[in-house]
């Protein structure tokens, strides 16, 4: 029997990051993002940075007025992007750690270590009506501070499985217990971060997987074929997957 439908949320913060490297408006994320819900896309996801290297919040402003799909703004567990976020009141909030020196976000929230001011955070925005996230390593441990954290969701790290493959006993089984445990305890299970055409097969066939989210990948490969034909490959190869 086909699982049932994997959510395929776009993240287009790198279409922000060519716009910001020659300053001015072109090429417009909210663009992008109106592009990609047309190709299909579940949903969209922008990380505002402490920094602001890529998306801004007039980026985040824009995108709430227009978008008709769920808007998951992506960010650090600080005070600044708290208010920020019960400002806009997006439909999710992923959290995930955040340190100015690295390219892209490099490894999984620290929950279990740092359980008040993660359940804090979680709590604040939650109150505010906003469905929180918490992007996490593949480890049971912080799969179950998550939800000591009153999280009702969590993104697993896929990076680590981008990077070294998924192998016998290695990160793939990592992935599938998590997710597994995720459902034990009631929580809804996304997945992300270096996801390919050549790899995302196997993820998107972890049945309790509800959600993928995708970004730098098909933004490459979009100056290839285009925005929309990179989007529709990702969900053709996800559905396959999944029949
Ligand atoms: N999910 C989260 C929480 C992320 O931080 C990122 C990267 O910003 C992604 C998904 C998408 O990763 P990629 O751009 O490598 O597809």
């Amino acid at each position: 029997m086909p699982l049932i439908h994997q959510r395929l949320g776009i993240n287009i913060d790198h279409v922000a990051t060519v716009r910001n490297a020659r300053g001015g408006e072109h090429p417009d994320p909210v663009a992008a993002a109106l592009l990609a819900i047309e190709a299909g896309a579940d949903g969209i996801t922008a990380h505002l940075r402490e920094d602001r290297r890529h998306i801004r919040d007039g980026d985040i402003e824009r995108l709430m007025e227009v978008l008709k799909r769920p808007l998951n703004l992506e960010m650090a567990a600080i005070d600044e992007m708290v208010a920020i976020a019960i400002g806009f009141r997006p439909h999710a909030c992923c959290l995930v750690p955040e340190k100015r020196s690295e390219r892209t976000t490099e490894g999984g929230l620290e929950v279990a270590g740092d359980l008040a001011r993660i359940a804090d955070v979680t709590g604040r925005l939650t109150d505010a009506g906003i469905r929180v996230s918490l992007f996490i390593e593949p480890d049971p441990k912080q799969v179950e501070a998550a939800s000591r954290a009153g999280a009702p969701v969590i993104e697993l790290h896929t990076g680590t499985y981008a990077e070294r493959g998924g192998g016998e006993g290695g990160e793939l089984d990592r992935l599938r217990a998590a997710a597994s445990l995720a459902q034990e305890l009631g929580l809804e299970c996304h997945a992300g971060h270096g996801l390919t055409y050549a790899n995302v097969a196997p993820v998107a066939a972890i049945p309790n997987i509800v959600e993928l989210n995708i970004g730098h990948f098909l933004m490459g490969e979009a100056m290839f074929v285009g925005l929309k034909a990179s989007i529709l490959e990702m969900r053709r190869l996800m559905d396959e997957a999944r029949a």
